[in-house]
């Protein structure tokens, strides 16, 4: 606890620094225009809105994210549930993992066509919490799947002969609970309007500005935002991360001890790979992302303005990437996932090869087309 006390400390101390308390200044919010009832922004607002960065590079992020990440959590899917032989709780968590990620991105296309528009949203404000709820829910549900697929990593080392049929009993329970968690923590998200009309410039903006109406008491209208990023980045961020760092310490303490032979260096070394790739996630897509969620309300609610709000953005816009790395540790945990991913690359689909083998030889099938349509070198060129 004194852990949590102690990064509450430090991100108070970084609000200050970066947001200067300057109470009563216009910060990134949408006050009240008198004569059209509108909102209205102020320059630093309109100029980041219709800055390159938000309709060239977001765009850019987006589309990478879902070209990536479209093909490849559906493939994770379609192997995780139809192609692994034997379930085991790893693959279970997976597939869950992958199920969040494609839920997210096939959303996508319209938040691109938002930032393509200048930052224009066209598609009604229930849209806009759709986007915005699955948009975290991806993230609180990947974070989560993570951390359960790192605890049960240590778990098949250190227990290695712990009962496979019990265990993917708790892996649906524990993944059914995530799921439920995460779909009742994100309705606050559709309790609030989420789309603001601006004046100027001429666009609806989607979860981009907050509408201050009145300026004197900001927080009224910040703070069930402000309450609810500040919980969920406690709960579905931060104390993962602790529970993430304390399996990968244990696993690899458990590596170390375990007894030295030819296959255990590879397990080592796939181990640390894992590692490597989570820490990425987070560093990238989840931590900034959640601290700058909780700057940016602070400094809202006491009506500051937000001088990193472009980078408050820039981190949001950023962990979407986790739908495309999540991807890698689908690659590293499984066996089956990466035979299909080298087999797509390498574009020899099996079966297709073997299908095509079998037409093309149907006229003249004998036994012994049976003999090389299993074999691996066979069907190795494309
Ligand atoms: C914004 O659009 C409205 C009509 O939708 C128009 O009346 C107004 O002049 C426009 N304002 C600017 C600044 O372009
Ligand atoms: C944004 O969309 C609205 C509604 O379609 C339209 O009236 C407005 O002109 C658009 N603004 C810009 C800047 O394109």
């Amino acid at each position: 606890m004194s852990l949590r006390g102690t990064s509450w400390g430090l991100l108070f101390l970084s609000c200050v620094g970066i947001g200067h308390a300057q109470v009563g200044s216009r910060g990134f919010f949408g006050t009240t225009d008198e004569i059209t009832g509108e909102a209205t922004v102020d320059q630093a607002a309109r100029d980041l809105l219709t800055s390159n960065l938000t309709t060239v590079f977001f765009p850019i992020i987006y589309i990478f994210t879902l070209a990536v990440g479209l093909p490849t959590n559906a493939m994770a899917i379609w192997v995780f549930l139809f192609r692994t032989k034997k379930k085991h709780p790893a693959a279970i968590y997976m597939a869950n993992l992958a199920l969040a990620d494609l839920l997210f991105v096939i959303w996508l296309p319209l938040k691109i066509a938002y930032h393509l528009n200048g930052n224009n949203w066209t598609y009604g404000e229930a849209m806009c919490k759709v986007l915005v709820g699955f948009f975290y829910g991806n993230m609180y549900c990947s974070v989560l799947f993570i951390t359960c697929l790192s605890v049960q990593r240590y778990w098949v080392v250190a227990h290695p002969l712990s009962q496979q049929r019990r265990n993917n009993r708790l892996s649906i329970v524990v993944s059914v609970a995530v799921w439920a968690f995460v779909c009742v923590s994100t309705t606050p998200l559709y309790l609030y309007d989420q789309t603001v009309k601006l004046q100027d410039p001429n666009v609806t903006s989607c979860h981009d500005v907050n509408w201050i109406h009145n300026v004197k008491e900001p927080f009224q209208d910040v703070k069930h935002p402000y309450y609810y990023f500040m919980t969920m980045a406690g709960l579905v961020c931060f104390l993962p991360s602790v529970v993430i760092i304390a399996a990968y310490v244990l696993l690899l303490r458990a590596l170390s001890h375990s007894v030295e032979d030819s296959s255990s260096g590879k397990k080592r070394r796939k181990v640390v790979v894992l590692i490597i790739i989570v820490l990425i996630t987070f560093l990238v897509c989840f931590i900034p992302s959640n601290i700058m969620l909780v700057i940016h309300y602070a400094l809202l609610s006491f009506g500051a303005a937000n001088r990193a709000y472009g980078f408050y953005i820039t981190t949001l816009c950023l962990s979407s990437l986790n739908s495309c790395l999540d991807p890698i540790i689908y690659y590293y945990v499984s066996e089956e996932f990466r035979e299909h991913v080298k087999n797509t690359l390498l574009c020899r689909s099996n079966r297709t090869v073997e299908r095509m083998r079998i037409s093309f030889n149907s006229l003249t099938y004998s036994k012994k087309t049976n003999t090389y349509t299993s074999s691996r070198t066979e069907t190795s060129t494309c």
